[in-house]
């Protein structure tokens, strides 16, 4: 067994809110991408979690009548539920209000301080207090000093902070994000327009920052011997994904190899991180990975104009057409790109009715009943070749090598559709061989088109388990190759094959809308 390590993240999610879509994507597809490594027999890590010390839960929190830790918990236990019931296989869940991820933050800060790498300094800039942010001189000025959001004048504020010496990381980061080899070491910020993106404003020139806030009222962690000030929530953050294994047991894990995001948090992720993680002095991660947004039927997301896809929303098409359809969905016409898809009902029955239904779903009712037809359920043997058979064995041989590298190039839209392609595939070969026709004159004949057929549908379940763990798995026990390899050959003739209903009924739409 080859236990070679691989850690995968997620952005810690922000728990003033429940979760919605846009969270569920980017930790389905990590989950995805961790299934496939699990799958080649490797050491996975999988972590999500959630970013808890932002001054908004006070905020929210009051308005509710609850404490910020009470509010925590209750959107913390949201997620964790929702990703529980989303099949997401994380190995472990961080709250940055943890005293585990607290005591590791307060020791990073110290040795930054110690290094030189943090000093305190005094920052003074327009703040917006009832927003508790700092807005930038221009826009402060374009504002004429008016808080847009509450109307009040701006406070011309002094505070002393501790800094980041980012500037010190300038050009280190830039020869990294352009793929050069610095101190022994590589990071990747990927699509390659994002890495663009970064380096171009690394180019106007890198400020120090400030990385801690006072005024916090005991909500973040404070800095050691220094109470009045915590860190900064999103540095706080930034350092789950190093506490949460920066222990003996867990120390191997280290660097991540993706870290998976969203384009708005890629300056943090792209920028800040890997300069935090130089200064001390640990590996850097090999890949940063910023997809792009889901918008909702045609319109970005918004409460009010009540396109907004959330938990009720995601538990309805998750009860109408299944949880592994919903996976198959996101991971195949998701925003893994630099575009943003549109979850939009339409498009999701369709590509339901097409992938799952017509092609997926309907391979496994062709070969099933053409085997109980003519074999009396039996598998049948693979007999000589015809050129017909080896051109889809050939593709079938390399489809798990393919699989992988585009799930180590986080391609996950593309490897999944790599597999359907094959199933389409199949569905044609039957087509022109018409076995049900064959097995009239030269039964072997027939068993042989059938052996190739179901084959390939064992080979495409083994395959696409990651995305639709449940289905799958449904299939394999129907064709009796539970825990089966992703090589050519694996299915067994004379198995008996188990009975079964539809595996995805075709969703009619003028039948109901729900
Ligand atoms: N807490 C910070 C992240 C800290 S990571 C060290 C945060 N949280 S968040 O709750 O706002 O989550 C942002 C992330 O949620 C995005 O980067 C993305 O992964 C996901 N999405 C939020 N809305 C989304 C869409 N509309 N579409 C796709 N994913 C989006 O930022």
């Amino acid at each position: 067994m080859n236990s070679k390590p691989f850690y995968i993240t997620t952005p810690i999610y922000y728990v003033n809110d429940r979760p919605h879509i846009g969270h569920v994507y980017t930790t389905t597809i990590a989950d995805i991408i961790a299934r496939y490594h699990r799958l080649r027999g490797e050491d996975v890590f999988f972590l999500t979690g959630t970013d808890e010390h932002a001054a908004k839960v006070i905020d929210t929190a009051r308005e509710r009548g609850v404490s910020p830790i009470e509010w925590a918990d209750r959107n913390a236990n949201e997620f964790k539920n929702t990703f529980k019931r989303l099949d997401i296989s994380n190995d472990d869940f961080i709250r940055t209000t943890e005293e585990r991820h607290k005591k590791k933050v307060r020791e990073y800060v110290e040795k930054l301080i110690k290094a030189g790498d943090v000093y305190l300094g005094e920052f003074s800039g327009w703040y917006d207090a009832g927003q508790e942010e700092y807005v930038a001189d221009l826009k402060a000025k374009e504002y004429n000093y008016i808080s847009p959001i509450n109307k009040k004048p701006l406070i011309e504020k002094k505070e002393k902070n501790y800094f980041f010496r980012l500037s010190k990381y300038q050009a280190d980061l830039e020869a990294l994000i352009q793929g050069k080899t610095v101190n022994g070491q590589t990071f990747a910020v990927k699509p390659d327009a994002r890495s663009n993106e970064v380096l171009g404003r690394i180019k106007e020139g890198l400020n120090d920052v400030p990385i801690s806030r006072t005024g916090a009222g005991g909500w973040g962690i404070s800095i050691p011997g220094h109470d009045e000030h915590s860190v900064y929530v999103w540095i706080d953050a930034l350092f789950n994904y190093i506490s949460t294994v920066d222990s003996p047991d867990r120390r191997k894990y280290w660097p991540a190899q993706v870290h998976l995001i969203a384009k708005d948090i890629l300056w943090f992720h792209a920028v800040i991180w890997p300069a935090l993680l130089m200064a001390l002095n640990e590996p850097l991660p090999n890949l940063v990975y910023a997809h792009s947004f889901w918008i909702s039927e045609g319109q970005k997301m918004s409460k009010s104009l009540g396109n907004f896809v959330d938990l009720e929303k995601i538990d309805q098409y998750v009860q109408t057409f299944s949880l592994d359809a919903l996976r198959w969905f996101l991971a195949a016409s998701g925003p893994l790109s630099t575009n943003d898809s549109d979850f939009a009902e339409a498009k999701f029955i369709e590509v339901y009715n097409m992938d799952l239904a017509n092609d997926f779903g309907n391979l496994l009712n062709r070969v099933s009943g053409l085997i109980s037809k003519n074999f009396a359920g039996h598998i049948p043997d693979l007999g000589p070749l015809t050129p017909d058979e080896e051109t889809i064995i050939e593709v079938a041989r390399n489809l798990n090598p393919t699989v992988q590298n585009l799930i180590d190039q986080v391609q996950v839209n593309e490897a999944v559709r790599s597999v359907m392609l094959l199933v389409q595939k199949v569905n044609k070969y039957l087509e022109t061989q018409a076995p049900w026709k064959v097995a009239k004159t030269d039964l072997p004949r027939a068993g042989t088109i059938l052996y190739t057929a179901t084959e390939c549908l064992r080979l495409a379940s083994v395959l696409l388990e990651p995305v639709m763990p449940a289905k799958c798995r449904a299939v394999l026990e129907i064709l009796g190759a539970e825990g089966s390899a992703p090589e050519w050959g694996g299915l067994k003739s004379g198995t008996v094959l188990k009975t079964h209903g539809p595996l995805f009924p075709r969703f009619e739409v003028e039948k109901k809308s729900y």
